[in-house]
């Protein structure tokens, strides 16, 4: 049986791996904050030894974006220090290490989609600490797969919940129709982290479902499915409600996962479908 830690499980990527997984297949370790904070480098070292997963998946950030801004301090330590004390133990122990990272390490002021080849240039405390933590990875572990993803919902606070949310409490919503990703559910996600790790092809991997929208079309596609109806705007990010620090053009291409044709991610639009199907109100 595969030994599974799953660092940061209470999250939205965490718990749609739990949700996902086969547990007569693998046996799993959940952590999360309350239990194991990964900035205590001794604690995540003794769990580790301790316990001996085949495989790590850190699951676990600050992800706030405006948040990390005000406190880089906080956003370095867990994002990038966190994520190192968990290549440590995977270094020592011999177990895989996945790491989930994201579009914010690309600057996203171009105007096409970004390859696992292209060269990182954060703009934000967020996108830098993730960029640190990926490198501490790459430098200290080989058996890694690195999942940059974007616009993720699942579980939690998300884009997604926050429309559904003003749904019912505004009738009018601004929306920012200059900023395009790829809307990718958690549950997606988890199905590819579960699927590579069964595999020796490590390395860093754009992982995002397919098809690019900007965030006024996500929206529009929210309300639509769920059958509610508000007035949407389409403004500049400034001027819009639900708008944070996030480069403009965070469109990544899965080349990678193309030119090994290895596995193939759904499109944005079925994914979301699926979600929604299964939604259950707050
Ligand atoms: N969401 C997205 O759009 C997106 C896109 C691309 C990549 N990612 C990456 O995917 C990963 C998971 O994202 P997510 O959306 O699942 O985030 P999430 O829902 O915010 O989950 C992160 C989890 O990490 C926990 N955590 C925070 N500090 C910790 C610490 N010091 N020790 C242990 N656990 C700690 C959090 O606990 P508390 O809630 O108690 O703080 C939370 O349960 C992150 O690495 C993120 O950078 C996310």
């Amino acid at each position: 049986m595969l030994k599974l830690w799953i660092v940061g499980a209470s999250g939205q990527i965490g718990s749609a791996i739990n949700e996902v997984l086969d547990p007569l297949e693998m046996e799993v370790f959940n952590t999360d904050k309350e239990e194991l904070d990964i900035t205590d480098t001794d604690e995540v070292l003794n769990f580790g030894v301790i316990n001996r997963p085949d495989v790590i998946i850190n699951c676990a950030a600050v992800t706030d974006t405006d948040f990390c801004e005000k406190e880089p301090e906080l956003a370095y330590r867990v994002n990038a220090l966190g994520a190192r004390n968990l290549s440590i133990v995977a270094r020592k122990t011999g177990a895989k290490m996945v790491q989930i990272s994201t579009d914010d390490v690309f600057d996203g002021i171009r105007h096409t989609p970004y390859t696992e080849f292209d060269d990182t240039n954060p703009k934000t405390v967020y996108g830098r600490s993730k960029r640190a933590g990926e490198n501490y990875v790459k430098e200290f572990t080989h058996k890694h797969f690195i999942l940059r993803s974007n616009w993720v919902y699942g579980n939690g606070n998300n884009f997604v919940n926050r429309v559904l949310h003003a749904a019912d409490t505004k009738d009018e919503l601004l929306i920012a129709s200059d900023q395009f990703g790829s809307p990718t559910s958690a549950k997606d996600l988890a199905r590819i982290i579960l699927y590579l790790i069964k595999t020796n092809e490590y390395g860093t991997y754009h992982a995002t479902c397919q098809g690019v929208c900007n965030r006024y079309e996500f929206a529009q596609e929210v309300l639509k499915l769920a059958g509610k109806r508000i007035t949407l705007r389409p403004v500049v990010t400034s001027e819009s409600d639900l708008s944070s620090a996030r480069p403009a053009y965070a469109v990544l291409d899965n080349f990678i996962l193309r030119i090994i044709n290895v596995y193939e991610m759904p499109d944005w639009r079925a994914s979301l479908k699926e979600y929604m199907d299964e939604r259950t109100e707050d």
